[in-house]
């Protein structure tokens, strides 16, 4: 109960207007690292997911290995890498890893989930295209683990540190209609 309290009590906090958030900038993207946000909390992958939107940021993605390789790069310089971080990489609704911020699959140009996280993908028992099957979703988040960061598939229910990041929609021209709520 007390953890619930506290965890309002900083989104609260944070989505007050005045609340500063320090975020950096590397290769022309900005990104909120919780671990240098001394009150964010290490929250589990749905909630770090709501936190960043909280921010107007979403949960970091990987699209190419230029991004993947600096980031990684930055927080290893950083010391940052004696923790976890959750990144939007899953595969909950699908075989397939997706980057739930952007909707884009993995880049299947690089690969840089860890050993062990291989050999769950390839599992067609832990893989296999399903209903969702809740009690399966053990292993299927991905964060940033270990001394080199790698890609890991993790129990989404864990809780971690994660990466936000501002995102924009390069693909496409919305071509928005102006309308009011009056036209038919
Ligand atoms: C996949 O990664 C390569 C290497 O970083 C990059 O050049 C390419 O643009 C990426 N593809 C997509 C769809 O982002």
């Amino acid at each position: 109960m007390r953890v619930i309290a506290a965890f309002i009590i900083v989104l609260a906090v944070a989505s007050t207007n005045s609340q500063r958030i320090s975020t950096i900038q590397l290769d022309g993207t900005q990104y909120f690292i919780s671990r240098l946000n001394p009150y964010a909390p290490e929250l589990n992958y749905f909630l770090a997911y709501q936190y960043c939107r909280s921010l107007g940021l979403q949960l970091t993605s990987f699209e190419t290995k230029e991004k993947a390789d600096t980031l990684t790069q930055y927080m290893k310089n950083a010391g940052l890498n004696k923790y976890e971080f959750w990144t939007s990489g899953n595969k909950l609704g699908t075989s397939m890893l997706l980057w739930m911020s952007t909707g884009l699959p993995f880049n299947a140009t690089f690969n840089y989930l860890n050993h062990e996280s291989q050999i769950d993908q390839a599992d067609p028992s832990i893989n296999a295209a399903r209903h969702l099957d809740v009690s399966a979703l053990g292993k299927s988040c991905v964060s940033l683990s270990g001394a080199n960061l790698e890609w890991t598939l993790s129990d989404c229910g864990a809780v971690k540190d994660f990466i936000c990041e501002q995102t924009r929609c390069y693909y496409y021209n919305y071509g928005s209609i102006p309308v009011s709520a009056t036209q038919g």
